[in-house]
């Protein structure tokens, strides 16, 4: 069966045989069931759209809005009085709660409630994202104005001896350990006071690449890659010594645990893989559709060698769609944090994360920063660490 035969099953089943395609030493045994698509690939309501509709005044001057020119030719002298006192009523209403709003803003600044602009930067709950921060509170003229305290200044990672040598010598856990542990890393790195660690950097455990975020140099390709050992493995396909070892974890525990044997498809793919992967889906569903589900090379994952494709296993394996509703699917979203994995793409976040949910995909960030994504509430890494969200390229 290949992509272009007329009889291929659905776009994920497709994207799986391709990805398989790209990669495969090993055959990968035919799925036991026929592909499903899951509710998310319906069209996403357009959010830019709706909230367009919701700011749209209405057209001909609503109940406490200025009356239309028609309205005020064909009402009748009395009932255009009515209407014009209504109107005033209205502005009087208006003034009155912009008076309490300021006093409210006052009130939350003298009681230390708001979130000023160095403090951590995921006031507005787990999932916002750098550009949803809303505007400063403004005092009102005329209005006293308390005195705060001034707010110790938090120190920063970048200060601490410990902390930079562990990040020379590429000793992402004691770096964390040294920064104070996962939560106060996170903090400092999105709260922008730790210039010295770099998002960017693939070398380290908490890179970040989305469609925004290539690699530099594009090509780029971690030179400890090895095979997980004790997990079946559908490709030759390696991966980072860390993230490996902590697979290999993951894998026993599972079983132990009686959810099932867990082996994978695909973990590191080169940027020449990676461009193989997404024209193959390119050539299924257009560019469109596999911008939704394949990352273009240069922007995947799977390149730095810490991202892995899990499938179910009891005998033969299963298919990468068969992950949401298996046992091993079940384990792994409540313990993969354990291990130092996150789920990368979840449901809802594809205007964070730029890419349909993936409940196979899991990524490495090590068990320090798993534990601070997973008791934060996080669903995308980019909320994580207070970035831009990265829906398009
Ligand atoms: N499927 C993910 C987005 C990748 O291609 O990296
Ligand atoms: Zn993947």
């Amino acid at each position: 069966m290949s992509p272009s035969d007329p009889t291929f099953p659905t776009r994920r089943a497709a994207r799986a045989e391709a990805e398989r395609r790209a990669t495969a030493a090993i055959p990968i045994p035919e799925p036991a069931s026929s592909r499903r698509r899951s509710t998310f690939e319906e069209p996403m309501p357009d959010e830019g759209s709706r909230l367009r509709r919701r700011e749209t005044p209405p057209a001909s001057g609503g109940e406490l809005g200025t009356p239309s020119r028609r309205a005020l030719r064909e009402t009748p002298r009395a009932a255009l009085g009515a209407l014009l006192l209504r109107r005033r009523l209205a502005v009087a209403a208006a003034g009155a709660v912009v008076v309490a709003a300021c006093a409210i803003a006052i009130g939350i600044a003298a009681s230390g409630g708001g979130q000023d602009a160095t403090g951590p930067a995921n006031a507005a709950g787990p999932d916002a994202v750098a550009s949803v921060q809303g505007p400063p509170a403004v005092p009102a003229e005329g209005l006293p104005v308390p005195t705060l305290a001034a707010a110790p200044a938090a120190t920063t990672p970048c200060d601490n001896p410990a902390f930079t040598s562990a990040l020379a010598a590429k000793d992402d856990g004691a770096a964390i350990a040294a920064a104070g542990g996962g939560a106060a890393f996170r903090d400092a790195v999105a709260s922008g006071i730790a210039p010295c660690v770099s998002l960017s950097d693939p070398t380290h455990q908490w890179v970040v690449v989305n469609k925004q975020r290539p690699y530099d140099p594009v090509d780029w390709r971690p030179d400890d890659l090895v095979m997980p050992d004790g997990v079946r493995a559908l490709e030759q396909s390696a991966m980072r010594s860390s993230a490996a070892k902590a697979l290999t974890t993951l894998v026993r525990a599972a079983d132990d645990a009686g959810a099932g044997e867990i082996g994978y498809l695909s973990a590191f793919r080169s940027y020449g893989t990676q461009q193989e992967t997404y024209a193959g889906r390119v050539a299924v569903g257009g560019v469109a559709a596999a911008d939704r589900e394949s990352a273009r090379a240069g922007f995947s994952e799977h390149q730095s060698g810490l991202a892995v494709d899990i499938v179910p296993c009891s005998g033969s394996c299963g298919s990468l769609d068969d992950v949401a509703g298996s046992s091993q699917g079940a384990w792994v979203r409540e313990h993969a944090w354990e291990y130092g994995f996150v789920i990368r793409y979840v449901d809802g976040q594809e205007s964070v994360s730029g890419y349909e949910p993936e409940a196979w995909h899991l990524r490495y960030i090590g068990p320090e920063l798993a534990q601070a994504y997973h008791d934060g509430g996080y669903s995308t890494l980019e909320a994580f660490f207070n970035l831009p969200a990265a829906p398009s390229y």
